[in-house]
C-alpha cells in the first residue's frame, strides 16, 4: 500500500473524512456538554466530571452512590401471590397476644404510641406492617431499635402482628381536609404533587386517591415520625423502597414542605403548634 501524492483525489478523500469526523465531534460535544445538561431538569450545576460523565452516558455520582446501596436489592419483600395469601390468612387473635408480649410499651396498647418517636400502628395497612417487620429483620431497614424484637419472629407471627394493628380504629379521625383549605399549598402538594418537579401526588400512593400495595397510610400518624422518615429517605439513609418510589419523591421536598407534610398528616392545622397526636391510653 501507498500513502496517496500530496493533491491526489485519494488525499482530498483524507481531508473531507478529517473534516467531517471533526465536525460530528464538536456536534457530538455541543449535545452531550451543552444540550442535554439544559434538559435535564433537577441536575444543577454538574462539574466538569459530572458533565463528561452524563456526556458518555455514565451514571453521575448521586445515582452512583445510590446504585451502590442497591447493590442489594431495596427489600426482600416481593408482592407475588403467595405473599398475598400468606397475608390474607392474618390471625389478629393471636396478634394480640405477641403484640401484648413485646410490642405494646413502645407502640401503645391500642396501637397509638404516646411519643413522637414510635410511630402509630392502628389501622395501618397490614402489607405495610408485614413488610417493615421483614425489613426490620433482614436489616433492609435500620435494625438499630426494632431489630431484636423482630428478630425471633417468624413470618406467621409478623402476619398476625399485621393482622392485629390493621385492625384496630385509627389514632386520629380523618381530619386533616377540614383543617387545611383547599389552596392551602401543602394540602395542594398532598393531593395534586407538583408536576413541574416530578413529585406525585401523595394522595395517588398513599390513599385517599388511591393506594400503592405496602404503602403505609399517613393520615393520623405522629408528626416527629413522617418529619425523621422523609428526611431519611430524602438522605438515602432509609432506601428500603421498592424500586426508590418513595426516595425520588422525597429528595424533591424541601426541609420545609417536609416540615408542612408532617404536619399536615398528623393532622396540626396549618400554623398550628407542635402538638402531637392525641394517645386514648397505652
Ligand atoms: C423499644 C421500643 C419499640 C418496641 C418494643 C417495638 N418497636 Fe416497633 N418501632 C420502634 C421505633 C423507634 C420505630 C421507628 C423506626 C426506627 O426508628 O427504627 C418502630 C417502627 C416500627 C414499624 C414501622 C412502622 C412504619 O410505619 O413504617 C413497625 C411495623 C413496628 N415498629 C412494629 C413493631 C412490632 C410488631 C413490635 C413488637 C414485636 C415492635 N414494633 C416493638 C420502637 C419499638
Ligand atoms: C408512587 C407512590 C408514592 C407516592 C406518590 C408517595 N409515596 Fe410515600 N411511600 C410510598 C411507598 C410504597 C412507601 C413505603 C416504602 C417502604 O416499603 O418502605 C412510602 C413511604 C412513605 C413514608 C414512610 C412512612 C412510614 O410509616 O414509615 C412517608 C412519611 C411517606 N411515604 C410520605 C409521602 C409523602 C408526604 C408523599 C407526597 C409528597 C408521598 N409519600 C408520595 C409510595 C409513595
Amino acid at each position: 500500500m501507498t500513502a496517496g501524492r500530496p493533491g491526489s483525489s485519494r488525499d482530498r478523500r483524507y481531508a473531507v473524512w478529517i473534516s467531517a469526523t471533526a465536525a460530528l465531534f464538536v456536534a457530538a460535544a455541543a449535545v452531550g456538554f451543552v444540550w442535554l445538561p439544559a434538559v435535564q431538569a433537577g441536575r444543577s450545576a454538574p462539574d466538569l466530571w459530572d458533565a463528561i460523565c452524563s456526556a458518555i452516558g455514565l451514571p453521575a455520582r448521586d445515582v452512583q452512590a445510590a446504585a451502590a446501596v442497591a447493590g442489594r436489592p431495596a427489600s426482600d419483600v416481593a408482592w407475588t401471590a403467595a405473599t398475598q395469601q400468606l397475608l390474607a390468612r392474618g390471625n389478629a387473635a393471636r396478634g394480640v397476644t405477641l403484640a401484648a408480649a413485646s410490642c405494646s410499651n413502645c407502640h401503645g396498647r391500642t396501637g397509638v404510641s404516646d411519643d413522637a418517636i414510635f410511630p402509630n400502628l392502628a389501622g395501618q395497612s397490614a402489607a405495610s406492617i408485614y413488610k417493615q417487620l421483614q425489613d426490620f429483620r433482614s436489616g433492609m431497614r435500620d435494625p438499630a431499635v426494632m431489630g431484636v424484637y423482630v428478630a425471633s419472629l417468624t413470618d406467621d407471627d409478623m402476619r398476625d402482628l399485621a393482622a392485629h394493628y390493621a385492625s384496630l380504629p385509627e389514632a386520629v379521625a380523618r381530619t386533616t381536609d377540614a383543617l387545611a383549605s383547599a389552596d392551602d399549598p401543602t394540602r395542594r402538594l398532598a393531593e395534586f404533587g407538583d408536576p413541574m418537579r416530578g413529585i406525585a401526588a401523595c394522595a395517588a400512593c398513599h390513599g385517599p386517591l388511591g393506594f400503592t400495595t405496602a404503602a403505609p397510610s399517613l393520615q393520623g400518624q405522629q408528626r416527629g415520625y413522617l418529619e425523621v422518615q422523609l428526611q431519611a429517605l430524602a438522605s438515602g439513609r432509609r432506601h428500603n423502597d421498592i424500586s426508590a418510589q418513595m426516595r425520588s419523591i422525597a429528595r424533591q421536598l424541601t426541609p420545609r414542605e417536609i416540615d408542612s407534610l408532617a404536619a399536615y398528616y398528623a393532622g396540626v392545622p396549618p400554623g398550628g403548634v407542635a402538638s402531637q397526636t392525641s394517645a386514648p391510653g397505652k
